[in-house]
């Protein structure tokens, strides 16, 4: 497929090219393909001539994030929960683990299908992989440091975290850290090709906005559109790096593509930190809305600091973000105008 649009994939698409980074031919599992990160991703690889095995159980995905691709023939879509076991018989490269909901507001409602999807379902997805003798890549999060120790702010890969094992985070931030043991368990016994992405916070059209789904962009962004209060918890003076979308399936995708990352886990996010206060002042200027700023308890355990060290990145996958937080949060501001999409 080659779609004109001015999204960015065909910017993601030029720019493997030019480093010799291929998809092309392959075939390509992605459990969770339905959701934000996921359906970005398998737009990007059918533009880059894979074909796309796209399975999801709409927990938190959409079917409009993937209705545009039905219609291509290298698209395929399978609803099912990836924590119960299937058998995929068409002959698979690659398998992308993304499945799992991500909303800290859905940790509160569903703590026990995020460790399932973690854990049972990485079991589940890496078993695939090992059969078919394909390639695995699993979206594991910052979130695995926890609240970091602010020595170690940046922070880079080799920093084991600061993670509250019984707090009400740790149904997703110890599922992930129990899914990378996964991993590097099916890496030490069966030889598998395996590579690790730890995503920083990344935003973009396509992400949900409405309820239990509206993580801070998003939500903010909707708030300052219906001119409702922008609800920032604590004093905002809390930190967090934001990616624009095509800027991380770049990453994902290089990291899936280049050979010497086999083994390696990479962080992927934008390196410039932003108080959440600022974030809510530049949402209400760049949507000329009349929204008070009101300010909410903090959650407990809620990180102070977020902001990753790329320098990996950079090093070994020939990445860095190229849009910046005023470019990134414009695009989506005017995909949310016009629909989300
Ligand atoms: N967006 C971020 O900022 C961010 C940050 C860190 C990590 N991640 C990780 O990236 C991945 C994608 O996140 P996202 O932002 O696109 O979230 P998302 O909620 O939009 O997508 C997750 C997808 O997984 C599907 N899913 C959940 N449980 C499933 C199951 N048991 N079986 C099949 N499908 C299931 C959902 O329906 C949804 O389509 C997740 O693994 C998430 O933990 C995202």
């Amino acid at each position: 497929m080659d779609r004109d649009t001015d999204s960015g994939i065909i910017d993601i698409c030029n720019s493997l090219k030019k480093d010799g980074l291929t998809l092309e031919g392959m075939t390509v599992l992605i459990t969770g393909g339905a959701g934000f990160i996921g359906s970005w991703t398998c737009e990007t690889l059918l533009n880059l001539g894979a074909r796309v095995i796209c399975l999801d159980n709409f927990a938190s995905g959409l079917k409009d994030n993937i209705s545009h691709l039905e219609s291509d023939e290298d698209f395929t879509f399978i609803k099912h929960d990836i924590s119960k076991p299937i058998r995929i018989d068409k002959k698979l490269d690659i398998v992308m683990h993304m499945a799992s909901r991500a909303s800290p507001f859905e940790f509160d409602k569903f703590p026990i299908q995020i460790l399932k999807a973690n854990t049972l379902g990485i079991w589940v997805a890496l078993g695939i992989a090992k059969k078919h003798g394909a390639k695995f890549l699993y979206t594991s999060t910052s979130e695995v440091y926890g609240d970091p120790d602010q020595r170690f702010v940046p922070t880079p890969e080799t920093y084991n975290g600061n993670v509250n094992p019984v707090g009400p985070r740790s149904c997703y931030d110890e599922a992930k850290r129990a899914g990378e043991a996964f991993v590097m368990a099916y890496r030490s016994q069966h030889g598998m090709d395996t590579r690790m992405v730890r995503i920083f916070n990344t935003y973009g059209p396509k992400m949900r906005a409405d309820d239990i789904y509206g993580r801070v962009v998003p939500r903010f962004i909707e708030q300052a559109l219906n001119n409702d209060p922008i609800t920032v918890f604590g004093d905002g003076t809390q930190t967090r790096s934001f990616t624009y979308i095509t800027d991380q399936v770049e990453g994902i995708l290089r990291l899936a593509s280049t050979d010497k990352a086999s083994g390696e886990v990479v962080n992927i996010g934008n390196d410039k930190e932003r108080t959440i206060l600022d974030l809510a002042l530049m949402v209400k200027e760049l949507t000329g809305s009349s929204s008070d700023i009101t300010f909410h308890p903090l959650p407990v355990d809620d990180p102070k600091r977020r902001c990753p060290d790329i320098s990996k990145a950079k090093r070994l996958l020939k990445w860095q973000p190229k849009v910046g937080l005023k470019e990134g949060l414009l695009k989506t501001i005017n995909a949310f105008k016009t629909g989300g999409m």
